[in-house]
């Protein structure tokens, strides 16, 4: 008991039952706001890295996998491919990849990839997201003589070729985005972490 009557000993036991009320209170209020901003686990999956295989891809041939909702292509380039990208230049907006946001810097290549054969792209135009079809043969009619092979947007007509550079005078800004990607042996890829050439 104190000087002015109050009974101390009461006093701290009723502080303290008052602090763990206080700190149970802010645990409700702070817990389901924290799980409102935690990622749930779909959606942690949504953004998670993306493994493919590519060993059964043949010369000339695509595959498709699904990257953060996106289409993303990979496209076993021929020998005769990467001959024919250096001619194409002149005809192309941006042929230097100079456009740092389109690509991983380890992509700023004239192939735009780390192996020169494989080009993996997100397979959405860069003019109001349609997706492209992918024309690799040479010389189609509806494509015109100087085609060799690349990609066509049906939605307005803009074209890029096989490093996913696009071809001046068409709607489309920018070449293709090229996702971050690496590769974890010759026939496996992963897209969406950034580990650099390897
Ligand atoms: S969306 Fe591809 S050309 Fe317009």
């Amino acid at each position: 008991m104190s000087a002015d009557g109050v009974d101390l000993k009461r006093r701290r036991t009723l502080t303290l039952a008052t602090s763990a009320v206080g700190a149970v209170g802010a645990g409700f209020v702070v817990y389901p706001f924290l799980a409102a901003w935690a990622p749930s686990e779909k959606a942690k999956a949504a953004g998670a890295p993306v493994e493919a295989n590519i060993g059964k891809l043949e010369p000339g041939q695509m595959m498709r996998v699904k990257w953060r909702g996106k289409p993303v292509w990979i496209v076993f380039r021929t020998e005769q491919n990467l001959k024919d990208l250096p001619t194409l230049d002149a005809t192309l907006q941006d042929p230097a990849s100079d456009d740092t946001g389109q690509q991983p810097d380890y992509c700023k290549n004239p192939v735009r990839s780390i192996k020169g054969k494989y080009l993996v792209a997100v397979g959405i135009c860069t003019h109001l997201g349609c997706s492209p079809t992918y024309r690799p043969e040479v010389a189609p009619a509806d494509l015109g003589p100087e085609w060799k092979g690349g990609f066509f947007c049906p939605c307005h007509g803009s074209r890029f070729d096989l490093a996913g550079r696009v071809y001046a005078g068409v709607p489309a800004p920018t070449n293709l985005e090229i996702p971050p990607y690496q590769y974890l042996s010759d026939t496996r890829i992963v897209i969406g972490t950034d580990g650099g050439a390897s």
